[in-house]
């Protein structure tokens, strides 16, 4: 814990779109499920009676309901090495079967696996029966490429049916994928190569994005090129786009050179339980991105049963959409694994969702007849800045149930989403999660929770989580606290890639013996959660996770910055925008003086922060400040940093090494240059 850490916890944002102690108190709508609903729902309240019962029977029943195990397991959990974790350690299995495989062996293989739209709008369908084709033949051309069990690839692709693919291919094989988020910078790609290690990177020469070609190949080709990614043998090239590229004999490899001739037929790998299936690399508190290790049998377990209870799944007859990117872990558990262990049928759309126009979302969604749609509440507040007429010109009839993740909704939002795309009447679920719990923990059940807009609710049965205070106790019913996860779930993280006392620092050393998630949350006199947003220094912006120390270490990487400090402040569309405040060196601040030149250095330290991170991490405002306010022990106190990024009275300044510093960045920001 920091210095900056509020004494009680408090959401990072005071206002804005994220919902606020005081407005949340005035919640008090609550929407029943419908009778019709209710009655074909696939959960119902027994599963709450069933988990309360004998929480590790319920979990081997769904392990053994949900997957097709190779050799069965006969220990639900060994938690003798706490808090690391083993679920259903001496069975074996393959994720990439029982996501495929077995869909097709039980007479499946014409059931419609994606839907591919492009953004320019080239479609492709792929059956389960095709996609088995398509991953058995990756699967070959990957172990001929030199790929073994155990070796890390890295996947750093657009979205395109491909990437899925190469995803269950690495499955397949029994060898962990690492998805790079394609947004992500080639410094950003090369540390994540590094830490993991790996031998084979899977890109495309670029995908389409807000209606032009953008080019991957060129960052993989940067980030090869830097010091650490030698462990790299080859690169596999998917071609999309078409753009010239760069080509290294002897290690670039076209994907349709290798994969399209391979042979179909591919016995998959039966590994155990416990075996590595992803390393998934999140922001933290400090500068480096954690690797969070997934296994296999847990993580698929929790993804497939959340799958289907949250989102209701009806693998005949639904037409699941979930809009995140593969690089996400919503695109991972949501997408991936989760949907096709369940057999479901699925939108895959390149995209984004103002190209060619505002309403291409809800154009696929009447093309397809979407019943399932699962987006963040970003996306749900710029299209109700884009107004109500634009998804009223479509049919979304279709539509039955919708789901929401990646940061607290506002109600307003949750009501919009309500209105104007369920038609009023599909239940919505917001789902509590995060990289590290591998699936969805807190959430109503639809067809068995009267829903509440802006709160996640309920822990899904078989998952304990509370609201405790400093001192771990559970709060009452109508206080806030820390949110806390109090027995160990089977898609739970395993570990850090490489750093175990990372892991255990991190996430178990706050509280004895319980899961710190970084969330503050309430309970309210119904003894239901809402999420108040992060407690320590991690951002969320569109529902994407930045650290505030990562961004200012690729701040203070220019030659022209002195010091930096980054703080979330509230943001109408984004949940919060990265707002940085930076000394500058010698003459730079002369520069910074003049409008232009304050101008000039925002924008070139904007472009710095986008080629260290990636254009997602790109500060919306740059203050240039004289100096920073800072603790006696020299901690930045960004409390206050925030208050003036969102234009608020600066609170408490006492415990500052030089109460005059935040009149002296104030009479800074006022002056007229
Ligand atoms: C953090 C995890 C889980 C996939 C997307 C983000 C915030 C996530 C909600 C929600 C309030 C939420 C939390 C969490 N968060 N879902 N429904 N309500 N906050 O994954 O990048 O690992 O971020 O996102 O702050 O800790 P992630």
């Amino acid at each position: 814990m920091t210095d900056t850490q509020p004494a009680s916890p408090a959401p990072q944002s005071g206002g804005g779109s994220s919902p606020s102690l005081e407005n949340l108190l005035h919640e008090t709508r609550t929407f029943p499920p419908s009778e019709e609903f209710a009655a074909q729902a696939n959960a119902t309240a027994e599963l709450y009676e069933a988990a309360r019962a004998d929480r590790l029977a319920f979990w081997a029943e769904q392990a053994n309901t949900l997957l097709t195990w190779r050799t069965p397991f006969t220990e639900t959990l060994d938690w003798s090495d706490a808090p690391v974790a083993r679920w259903f350690a001496d069975g074996s299995l393959n994720a990439a079967y029982n996501a495929v495989d077995r869909h097709v062996e039980a007479g499946h293989g014409d059931r419609v696996a994606f839907h591919f739209e492009g953004e320019p709008g080239d479609t492709r369908t792929i059956t389960y029966a095709d996609l088995q084709r398509e991953v058995s033949k990756a699967a070959n051309a990957l172990t001929e490429l030199g790929v073994r069990t155990g070796d890390r690839v890295v996947v750093y692709m657009p979205m395109l049916i491909e990437s899925v693919v190469a995803m269950l291919a690495c499955a397949r094989i029994g060898a962990p994928h690492s998805v790079v988020f394609g947004g992500f910078s080639a410094d950003a790609l090369r540390s994540r190569i590094a830490d993991a290690e790996a031998k084979l990177v899977i890109t495309a020469d670029g995908g389409y994005r807000k209606g032009a070609p953008s080019a991957l190949k060129p960052a993989v080709d940067e980030a090869l090129a830097g010091e650490g990614a030698e462990s790299v043998e080859k690169v596999l090239v998917v071609r999309r786009t078409e753009q010239e590229v760069a080509w290294t004999e002897g290690r670039d490899v076209w994907w349709h050179d290798v994969v399209d001739g391979a042979s179909d037929q591919h016995e998959p790998v039966w590994v155990e339980a416990e075996h590595p299936l992803f390393i998934l690399y999140t922001s933290g508190t400090t500068g480096k991105p954690k690797g969070i290790l997934h296994t296999t049998g847990g993580y698929l377990t929790q993804a497939a049963y959340t799958h289907r209870n949250v989102f209701d799944l009806k693998p005949e007859s639904d037409v699941y959409w979930c809009s995140a990117d593969i690089g996400w872990v919503t695109g991972h558990s949501y997408i991936v694994y989760g949907p096709l262990t369940n057999g479901a049928t699925q939108v895959l759309y390149e995209g984004t969702p103002d190209t060619p126009h505002k309403g291409r979302w809800w154009e696929l969604v009447e093309k397809y007849k979407v019943s399932i749609f699962y987006t963040a509440p970003t996306a749900i507040r710029a299209c109700m800045k884009w107004g109500d007429d634009i998804p009223a010109g479509f049919d979304l009839s279709s539509l039955r149930l919708l789901g929401s993740v990646g940061e607290p909704i506002n109600p307003e939002a949750w009501m919009w989403y309500r209105e104007h795309i369920g038609g009023g009447t599909a239940p919505i679920v917001d789902t509590w999660w995060q990289t590290e719990t591998g699936a969805i923990m807190i959430s109503p059940l639809p067809g068995v929770t009267a829903t509440k807009p802006g709160s996640a609710q309920v822990p899904l049965p078989g998952i304990s989580a509370d609201v405790v205070d400093d001192e771990a106790n559970a709060v009452p019913n109508g206080s806030g606290g820390y949110l806390v996860l109090s027995e160990p779930w089977p898609s739970m993280l395993r570990g850090i890639w490489g750093d175990l006392e990372r892991y255990k620092e991190t996430y178990w050393s706050r509280y004895e013996g319980l899961y710190f998630a970084g969330d503050g949350a309430k309970k309210d006199d119904d003894g239901d959660i809402w999420l108040l947003g992060r407690v320590d220094d991690v951002m969320n912006v569109s529902g994407h996770r930045l650290s505030t120390t990562e961004i200012e270490s690729a701040l203070v990487s220019n030659d022209i910055v002195a010091e930096a400090a980054v703080v979330g402040a509230a943001d109408e569309t984004t949940g919060q925008a990265v707002v940085a405040f930076v000394i500058l060196r010698g003459e730079h601040a002369d520069r910074a003086a003049t409008d232009d030149g304050a101008a000039e250095v925002q924008t070139e330290l904007r472009n710095h922060v986008a080629k260290e991170i990636g254009p997602i991490a790109k500060p919306k405002r740059i203050l240039v400040v004289p100096e920073l306010p800072k603790t006696r022990s020299g901690k930045i106190m960004r409390r206050l940093l925030r208050d003036i990024a969102e234009d608020r009275q600066v609170g408490d300044a006492t415990t500052l090494a030089d109460s005059s510093v935040m009149d002296k960045i104030a009479a800074g920001l006022k002056a007229p240059s």
